[in-house]
Parts: C-alpha cells; sequence; structure tokens
C-alpha cells in the first residue's frame, strides 16, 4: 500500500511540474526581455531631457528601459546603479554626475559583470581602461566648438557692418560657458575661439560666465554683462542654447530693441534652439544629435547583452579604440533650419 502511495506522490508531482514549472532550472527572465537601466545627471537639463526621450522611444514589449534622475548628486547616482545591478539589468547607461568620479559605477558594474555605456559626459581614459566592458558613446567636443567659431567667424564677415557695432573692426564677445570641468564647456569655448581667429576675425574678450548650461543663470550672467558693457557686447558665444536662449531674455527682459542685440550662437539644437534660430533671435547653432547617439546606445545596448562585440556596429558608425561611438554635429542656420525643425 506504502508503495502505491508513494508512485501516487510521484505521479502527482510530475503532473504539477509539467503544469507549474515546479522543480524546473529558474529561467533567465532577461532572456526575452532587454532590460537596460538609465541614470541621468540632471533630468531638468533640456539636452539631456530630449536625448532620454529619443531613448525611451526604443521601449517595446521585449525592451525595457528604467530611467532614473541622479539630480546632480554622484553618491545618488552610486546609489541608482546598485539598484539596477539588483533589478537585474542587462546593461547600464550612465550619464555621471562628475566625470572624473567613475569608480564606483565601474567597481559595482565589474563585480556583477554589467556592461556599462557611458554617454555625454566623458570619463577619462585611464578610467575607461579599467575595464573591457566600459564603452561610451556622444561626440565629438572640439568639433562643435569649430563650427559654432566657424559660424560665428561667417557671420561677422558677412554683417561685418551689422555686428561690429561700433565700426572698430574688432569684434567684441562675451563668452557663457557650461559646467567648469565638463569636456563640453573647457573645449568648446577654446575651439570657438580659436577658429574665430583663423578664420582671421579681429576679436576682443569682454568677458566670461559660468552659467552651468542653465538659461535661468545665464540670463542672470548676461543681465550683468548688459550693465557692465552695455551696447559694446557685438557677439555672445555659448556653449549650448540654454545658455544663449537666457542671454536672449536677458536682452527681451531689458526691452533692448532687436537691432541693438549682439549677435547671438549656441550649441545643441534643442527644440527651443531650434525655435530661436527660426524666430532669427540667434543666428545659428549646432546640431547635437541626440536622435543618433540614443540610437547608437540602443543598438550598443542590443549588442553587447547578447554577448557581441561593438565591432558589429562598425558598418553604421565610427568606432574609435573598441569602445568609443561619437556621432557628428551639424551647422545649423536660418537657411537649413527646416530641416531641423522638423526631425
Ligand atoms: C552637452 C550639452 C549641454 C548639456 C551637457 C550636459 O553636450 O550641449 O546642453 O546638456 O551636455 O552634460
Ligand atoms: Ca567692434
Amino acid at each position: 500500500m506504502k508503495k502505491v502511495y508513494a508512485l501516487l506522490l510521484v505521479v502527482i508531482c510530475l503532473l504539477t511540474m509539467s503544469i507549474s514549472g515546479c522543480g524546473e532550472q529558474t529561467v533567465n527572465k532577461n532572456e526575452s526581455k532587454l532590460k537596460i537601466g538609465v541614470t541621468v545627471y540632471d533630468q531638468y537639463d533640456t539636452f539631456m531631457g530630449q536625448l532620454v526621450d529619443c531613448f525611451l522611444a526604443f521601449q517595446s514589449e521585449n525592451v525595457e528601459i528604467a530611467v532614473y534622475n541622479a539630480a546632480q548628486s554622484q553618491q545618488t547616482q552610486n546609489a541608482q546603479v546598485k539598484k539596477m545591478i539588483e533589478d537585474d539589468m542587462d546593461i547600464i547607461c550612465v550619464n555621471l554626475v562628475d566625470r572624473t568620479d567613475p569608480t564606483a559605477v565601474i567597481d559595482a558594474a565589474r563585480k556583477n559583470d554589467v556592461p556599462v555605456i557611458f554617454f555625454n559626459r566623458e570619463l577619462v581614459e585611464g578610467d575607461m581602461g579599467r575595464w573591457d566592458k566600459l564603452f561610451y558613446v556622444g561626440a565629438d567636443a572640439e568639433q562643435s566648438g569649430v563650427m559654432e567659431g566657424e559660424l560665428a567667424a561667417w557671420a561677422c564677415i558677412t554683417q561685418k557692418e551689422d555686428i561690429d557695432k561700433n565700426g572698430d573692426g574688432v569684434i567684441q564677445y562675451v563668452v557663457l560657458e557650461g559646467e567648469a570641468g565638463h569636456q563640453d564647456a573647457i573645449i568648446r569655448t577654446e575651439a570657438s575661439v580659436n577658429t574665430l581667429k583663423k578664420q582671421g576675425v579681429e576679436i576682443d574678450k569682454l568677458g566670461y560666465a559660468i552659467a552651468n548650461w542653465n538659461r535661468a543663470q545665464a540670463q542672470t550672467k548676461a543681465a550683468q554683462f548688459i550693465e557692465d558693457y552695455g551696447d559694446d557686447i557685438e557677439l555672445v558665444l555659448s556653449n549650448n542654447d540654454d545658455m544663449a536662449l537666457g542671454a536672449i531674455d536677458a536682452y527681451e527682459a531689458k526691452a533692448v530693441p532687436r537691432n541693438k542685440w549682439p549677435a547671438i550662437f549656441g550649441i545643441d539644437g534643442t527644440n527651443v534652439g531650434l525655435e530661436a534660430v527660426r524666430d532669427d533671435k540667434m543666428l545659428g547653432t549646432v546640431y547635437n544629435d541626440k536622435e543618433g547617439q540614443a540610437s547608437a546606445m540602443f543598438e550598443l545596448a542590443s549588442v553587447l547583452a547578447r554577448g557581441g562585440s561593438i565591432d558589429e556596429l562598425s558598418d553604421r558608425y565610427t568606432v574609435e579604440n573598441g569602445r568609443y561611438i561619437r556621432l557628428p554635429y551639424e551647422k545649423v542656420t536660418s537657411s537649413n533650419i527646416i530641416k531641423y525643425l522638423s526631425r
């Protein structure tokens, strides 16, 4: 009788196993679903917000994307990375708060063998060398500065009478800079100023101010410039569109007539930036290819998650040193603005 019971028990267990999967090896939940975790240095940064929106467009039945806002705290970001690892993310995309302090992120990812795609805020090469599953997607900061300088030089040469308001043959300018220590601030400023000089435009710096990519901060700094230098300002070189818009806000708030404004240039081609070019408030901007960067990040994440190599993307992107993908910038003025407004 005992034997019969034992047999019955085995049969019942086998039956329940086939129905409920009891006793089966746990299937990797992620096998059918790609899980990507993203942490952004500051979600309220206009360009980053738009880049994240582009990335979220890749969400689907088979792709889960979890986005975290580090709110300008590296400590918060480190905790978010830990959480994403606990949540079984296949790939982690990190827009570092402090680009000189990626140690905690790298150590946690490495310990748990989760590849990391850093983006937009470039870490130093030495840190990239700390593990072979670290990658970077972004753009070439110098190229954006050169292009902004070329746009400004072209305007200063072709519209000399309008821009050189005091007619002294020299262009008096101010610079609005992004965060101190950010590759896109230091390098853009240097490259745009050097390009203007190289193109034969005589320039004279009146002042510069750090406004941390931020429109409101830039308005305050620009208002101070207007107090200090008034009509002497003939050119505003801004490291990004939001700060250029802050300068425009300052001129509008002071009710300075449009024909008295300096020539203003930005970088990014955010929606608001493009509108300012369309409305002839900003003479030009440099398109920071958020769509391209988001696609490259997604394609790289997909390849890495199934154990592939970044080289598989080399037909579509330029892959440098097996680690870096940089999307090219593009110059935007009123003559090609339509193409960008409809992107
Ligand atoms: C730059 C961009 C800025 C800001 C910054 C954040 O590439 O031009 O507007 O978003 O990244 O790291
Ligand atoms: Ca002048």
